[in-house]
């Protein structure tokens, strides 16, 4: 399991420190961010960091503007949202390693907080650019890194720094890798993963991962009707991955073989378009009248997976169980949702569309966990290095 050093394991007291966080929130129209998660998620560390007396450079990036300056995906309404949320002004510098960010660094008092603008709007950030690395790194004298959601990525800021810096993680990073670390490498049994979400192919890593370590292996979403497919069904006008059909008689021979039971929609809520006014009514999975698609669980199916969610002492979810944005197609995600949440059992949520919908329906603080990383999640649960917790010191 990764043990790497943190925040505690490092003197900061009057120090300056960089710390690279995921504020890449969704905005509104009128810049108001209307997800705050990421942002609650990176407050313990910069709490910690304030009253330890340390001088705090925060960055990350919103967004993907490309390597150039763009307002649209300026962090301006992080900062002020970071401002309130603190009682204290959060100075915002108007570039990353220009006069703006290196006089605000030098201005820090300890305790103080600053943020500097999108790193994203230097092209030399995705790139991972070593001088870059370099002139964010000579604003500090530490890094901490606790941008989970971020991770996956090999950039300048959330990896190329920790060449330049004594680099730890902080309190967001440690939490994500430790609860995921462990249902991982020493899950209490039984251990039920639930897979859903459109394809197949944006979870290969995954359920190839998983299929090593889970005692049941639960898929829904559109992903499913490839498998009922490769299973022989007919499936109408489901979504349907064609050349992932002979992956999915592999998987499903795999877990046959690990003794993994795994669970396919036994009925399903089809429609006769995607959209949220179709014609529906529920059918057996097996059985898909021409078409007609599926875009959710049926009743048989939600009673199933509930079941076997109540057994669990360990569940991982990724990926919504239908089209949640559609009222009429959003009942599997939401009683799933509600059996994960009543679960007698360590319940962490991947990262994405299942974290949204999960807060959405007012059960985030029944969950152990819920994963602040989209991508992230998915790569830790794949079992890949992520670059940007490799890059940090070991214990
Ligand atoms: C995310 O939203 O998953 C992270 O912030 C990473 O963003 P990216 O996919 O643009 O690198």
């Amino acid at each position: 399991m990764l043990n790497k050093k943190s925040v505690k394991d490092i003197d900061v007291a009057g120090k300056k420190v960089l710390v690279r966080c995921d504020f890449n929130v969704p905005l509104n129209e009128n810049k108001e961010i209307t997800d705050e998660n990421r942002i609650n998620g990176a407050m313990p560390t910069i709490n910690y960091l304030v009253e330890a007396g340390a001088k705090v450079i925060l960055c990350s990036h919103l967004g993907r503007p490309k390597g150039e300056f763009n307002m649209k995906y300026s962090l301006a309404p992080v900062a002020k949202r970071l401002s309130e949320i603190l009682g204290k002004e959060v100075k915002m510098a108007e570039d990353v390693i220009g006069d703006s960010a290196k006089a605000l660094a030098a201005d820090l008092k300890d305790g103080d907080v600053i943020l500097l603008e999108n790193v994203r709007f230097h092209k030399e950030e995705e790139k991972n650019d070593p001088e870059f690395s370099k002139a964010l790194a000579s604003l500090a004298e530490i890094y901490v890194n606790d941008a989970f959601g971020t991770a996956h990525r090999a950039h300048a800021s959330t990896a190329g720094v920790a060449d330049y810096l004594p680099a730890v993680c902080g309190f967001l990073i440690q939490k994500e890798i430790e609860i995921m670390g462990k249902a991982l490498s020493n899950p209490d049994r039984p251990f039920t993963a639930i897979l859903g979400g459109a394809k197949v192919s944006d979870k290969i890593g995954v359920i190839e991962n998983l299929l090593e370590k889970v005692d049941s292996l639960v898929i829904g979403g559109g992903m499913a009707y490839t498998f009922l497919k490769a299973q022989g069904h007919s499936i109408g006008t489901s979504i349907c991955e064609e050349e992932k059909l002979d992956l999915a008689r592999d998987l499903m021979k795999k877990a046959e073989e690990k003794g993994v039971n795994l669970l396919l929609p036994h009925s399903s809520v089809v429609a006769t378009e995607y959209s949220k006014d179709a014609e529906h009514k529920e059918v057996l999975s097996e059985d898909i009248p021409d078409g007609w698609m599926g875009l959710d669980i049926g009743q048989s199916t939600i009673d199933l997976f509930s079941e076997e969610v109540k057994k669990a002492k360990t569940i991982i979810w990724n990926g919504p169980m239908g089209v949640f944005e559609f009222p009429a197609f959003a009942k599997g995600t939401t009683e799933v949702a509600r059996a994960v949440a009543s679960a007698d059992a360590t319940t962490i949520i991947g990262g994405g569309d299942s974290a949204a919908a999960v807060i959405q329906l007012g059960y985030g603080d029944k969950m152990t966990h819920i994963s602040t990383g989209g991508g992230a999640s998915l790569e830790f649960l794949e079992g890949l290095e992520l670059p940007g917790i490799a890059c940090l010191e070991d214990k």
